[in-house]
C-alpha cells in the first residue's frame, strides 16, 4: 500500500473537481491546484447510476502515481460494493459511494477502512438524512449532493440547505471525526451559504478550472468558507 500524508483535520478543506479539467493534459490540470488543494475530487461515472460517463480505475490507478495531491474518489456508479474496493487498493486517500446504490454499505465501508482508505457516504439531494443516520460511526465523510449528479456546471440547489444544516447537528450530535462535504453548484456565490450551514469540505469543478488562476480560486473560496464557518 501506498504511504501518503493525507491533510490534516483543518477546519476548512477544497476539493478541486477535474470533471472541469481539461481530460487531455489531466495531470498537468491536477498539479495546477497541487500545494493549495487539500484534495483533488475525482468523479467516475457509470453511465448507470447517472446519466453520464467519466473515468474509471486505470485512470486512478495512474492519477496516483502522477500527482501528489490526495484523491477524493467519488463514486457515482452502480454496485459500489463490488467496484469502491479497487479505489482504496489503488492508493486514494478517500473514496465515496452512494448510500442509493450501496447493498451493504456497512460492510462496504469496513472493506474500505481496512484497505487503507477514508470512507464517505453520498446522498442525493431526494435522499433523506435518515438513511445514513444510523451508520455515520461507519465513515469519515458525508457527502451531500447539492445538485442532482451526473454533471459539472449545474446551479446550486437552496433546497439542500436545511439537510445541511441538519447533517452538521447530527455529527456534533454522534461525535467522531467525520467531515461534512457539499458537492454540486459550489462557487464563490454559494460557499457563504454552505458553510454556514455547517459544511467544512467543499468540492468545486467548474468555479475552480474555469477561473485564469485555478489554485488563487481555491484559496479564495477557503477564505470564504472559513470567515462563513468564524
Ligand atoms: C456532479 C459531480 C461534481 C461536479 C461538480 O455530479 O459530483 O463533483 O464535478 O461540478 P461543479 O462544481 O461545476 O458543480
Ligand atoms: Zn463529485
Amino acid at each position: 500500500m501506498r504511504s501518503t500524508t493525507y491533510p490534516a483535520l483543518v477546519h476548512v478543506q477544497i476539493a478541486p473537481s477535474i470533471l472541469s479539467a481539461d481530460f487531455a493534459h489531466l495531470a498537468a490540470d491536477c498539479e495546477r491546484v497541487a500545494g493549495t488543494a487539500d484534495w483533488l475530487h475525482i468523479d467516475v461515472m457509470d453511465n448507470h447510476f447517472v446519466p453520464n460517463l467519466t473515468l474509471g480505475l486505470p485512470i486512478v490507478e495512474s492519477l496516483v502515481k502522477a500527482v501528489s495531491t490526495p484523491l477524493d474518489c467519488h463514486l457515482m456508479i452502480e454496485d459500489p460494493d463490488r467496484w469502491a474496493p479497487g479505489y482504496a487498493e489503488a492508493g486514494a486517500g478517500s473514496v465515496t459511494f452512494h448510500i442509493e446504490a450501496a447493498n451493504a454499505p456497512v460492510r462496504l465501508a469496513r472493506t474500505l477502512r481496512s484497505l487503507g482508505s477514508r470512507v464517505g457516504i453520498g446522498v442525493n439531494p431526494g435522499t433523506p438524512l435518515s438513511v445514513v443516520e444510523p451508520i455515520v460511526g461507519e465513515i469519515d465523510m458525508l457527502l451531500l449532493m447539492t445538485v442532482e449528479p451526473g454533471f459539472g456546471g449545474q446551479p446550486f440547489l437552496d433546497l439542500v440547505l436545511p439537510k445541511i444544516a441538519a447533517a452538521r447537528a447530527l455529527l456534533d450530535r454522534t461525535g467522531g471525526d467525520v467531515r461534512l462535504q457539499v458537492d454540486g453548484g459550489i462557487s464563490a456565490a454559494t460557499i457563504e451559504r454552505c458553510a454556514e450551514a455547517g459544511a467544512d469540505t467543499f468540492v468545486a469543478g467548474s468555479a475552480v478550472y474555469g477561473a485564469d488562476d485555478p489554485a488563487a480560486m481555491v484559496a479564495a473560496l477557503r477564505k470564504q468558507a472559513a470567515a462563513a464557518r468564524g
